[in-house]
């Protein structure tokens, strides 16, 4: 059994926007590859917090995997305007359109690859018919729309479900959480069949944040230890 990997992809919405490039080197430095972008538009979500422009002027300033969250209604309307901006995932919501499989098809033609996300609430059949097309699968683990929230462990069923059916069916998607996520339930989560784990306020409260994302690592290290 091949050993899994975990990467973090910090969340510069619990960074200060005034310094966001200060941001994207501090998540450079401390090793992580990704950075997660949340864009929210006051009607799928309540908040508003930045568009397309504001990634295409970050994308300038680094060579981090842009990790595009749309938390957006009517995404195919806005998908090519992220993809100008240099996103390299970027993910959409199965509850903000009517449209799953031509969202899908519109990023992955492009060369970007295409996440599906679903918010506590929304079971995993909503997205089955796409399960063999996307290449991540979002699991929010808080109600989106703000960060600093706390973990809702009733969505592990969820992960479980959609590990299993990637082991069943043969499906490649890379299960990525999102919202509440730290050092106290990486392990389960890990455990669980995540690889890649959304962390705003637990990465950003950090001084050390290259400690930090150790830390995290060596959670996992020993979660392997004990799987072995
Ligand atoms: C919530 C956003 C999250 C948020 C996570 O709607 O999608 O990405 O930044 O923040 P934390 O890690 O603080 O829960
Ligand atoms: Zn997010």
């Amino acid at each position: 059994m091949s050993v899994k990997q975990l990467s973090i992809s910090p969340s510069i919405l619990a960074s200060d926007f005034a310094h966001a490039s200060d941001a994207l080197k501090q998540i450079s430095d401390s090793g992580c590859d990704y950075v997660h972008l949340d864009v929210m538009d006051g009607h799928f979500v309540p908040q508003i917090t930045f568009g397309s422009k504001f990634i295409k002027d970050l994308k300038k300033e680094s060579d981090l995997v842009f990790d595009t969250h749309l938390m957006i209604d009517k995404p195919e309307e806005k998908i090519e305007s992220f993809i100008d901006a240099g996103a390299d995932i970027i993910t959409f919501h199965a509850e903000a359109t009517n449209h799953i499989e031509r969202c899908i098809s519109m990023i992955k033609n492009s060369g970007v690859s295409a996440g599906i996300a679903i918010n506590p609430g929304t079971s995993v059949s909503a997205i089955e018919a796409v399960l063999d097309e996307v290449d991540y699968v979002l699991v929010m683990t808080v109600n989106p729309g703000w960060g600093g929230q706390k973990f809702i462990p009733q969505t592990i069923k969820k992960i479980k479900e959609l590990d299993l059916r990637r082991n069943d069916e043969g499906y490649n998607y890379i299960i990525e959480v999102d919202g509440g996520i730290n050092k106290d339930n990486i392990k389960m989560l890990y455990d669980a069949g995540v690889s890649l784990a959304v962390m705003g306020t637990s990465f950003f409260r950090e001084d050390d944040k290259e400690s930090f994302v150790d830390e995290i690592l060596e959670i996992i290290d020993e979660s392997n230890y004990s799987n072995s």
